[in-house]
């Protein structure tokens, strides 16, 4: 069984998510041309401290930010830098996380700097969509894998839909999350269904797809944490902290 929160268990993590969200729709505003990754930084760490939080990436592992700020090749974990400055038709991703009373949400949300190539927004989209997929498999009854496969079938449809090809970022996933960013289970983003730990009411995951235009493979820069596509190719992430109730998933993070 993927861990059970109790009823003021899950409203506590969902006001931490409140404040990922609130500090995620700050960055996105103030997104722009010539704005460093390292000001929207700020903003993020401003928006969650001034909420009572404290940002949950900031020391995770020695990471030296409170987002990751990973602009078009790059899928996950870049470092914000002041001397790195968005540009029209950039895509961005977003990822934030922060505790509140000792509890963690945790989200990710992919942007464009102004027009974008349409294949980079159809790409976010899929994203969104493999992500919207997760979450509604995240019900009673359902196993962890169940979540995966939907997220891999998504991806399959939105392809069609779109008309283009894209990849699921490989040994990348989604994690159980609680007193901790990071616990058990790791969730894959594909596989086949009906594995590995049961979903029961209060069960709380963060699920995050990570898709390119591209290659799966994926390279980590020298700086230790950055994440690029092997090819060169555009990515996009979305992530959701979503606990599974009677009433179907609620999403933690909104
Ligand atoms: N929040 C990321 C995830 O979605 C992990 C960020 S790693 C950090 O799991 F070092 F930046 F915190
Ligand atoms: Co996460």
């Amino acid at each position: 069984m993927v861990a059970q929160r109790t009823p003021g268990e899950l409203d506590a993590m969902a006001a931490a998510g409140a404040l990922v969200a609130t500090a995620l729709r700050a960055v996105r505003e103030a997104a722009a041309p010539g704005v460093s990754t390292a000001t929207l930084n700020e903003i993020a760490e401003s928006v969650i401290r001034d909420g009572g939080g404290v940002p949950s990436f900031l020391g995770y592992h020695g990471y030296p930010a409170s987002i990751c700020a990973s602009v078009n090749d790059r899928v996950v974990h870049g470092i914000p830098s002041p001397d790195e400055l968005l540009a029209e038709g950039d895509l961005v991703s977003i990822d934030c996380g922060a505790i509140l009373d000792g509890w963690h949400g945790d989200s990710a949300i992919t942007f464009g700097i102004g027009a974008v190539d349409p294949a980079d927004e159809a790409l976010s989209q899929a994203t969104r969509e493999a992500l919207e997929a997760g979450i509604a498999a995240m019900v009673p009854g359902n196993r962890l894998t169940d979540v995966s496969h939907a997220i891999e079938t998504e991806t399959r449809a939105a392809e069609a839909r779109h008309g283009r090809q894209f990849a699921i970022v490989a040994n990348y996933g989604g994690h159980g999350i609680g007193r901790q960013m990071h616990e058990d289970p790791f969730l894959p983003n594909e596989g086949a269904p009906g594995r590995g730990p049961q979903l029961a009411p209060g069960s709380v995951l963060a699920i995050e797809p990570m898709l390119t235009l591209g290659t799966a493979k994926t390279i980590v820069l020298a700086d230790e944490w950055t994440v690029v596509t092997a090819d060169g190719s555009r990515a996009a992430h979305w992530e959701h902290t979503v606990a599974v109730t009677e009433d179907g998933p609620r999403i933690l993070t909104l």
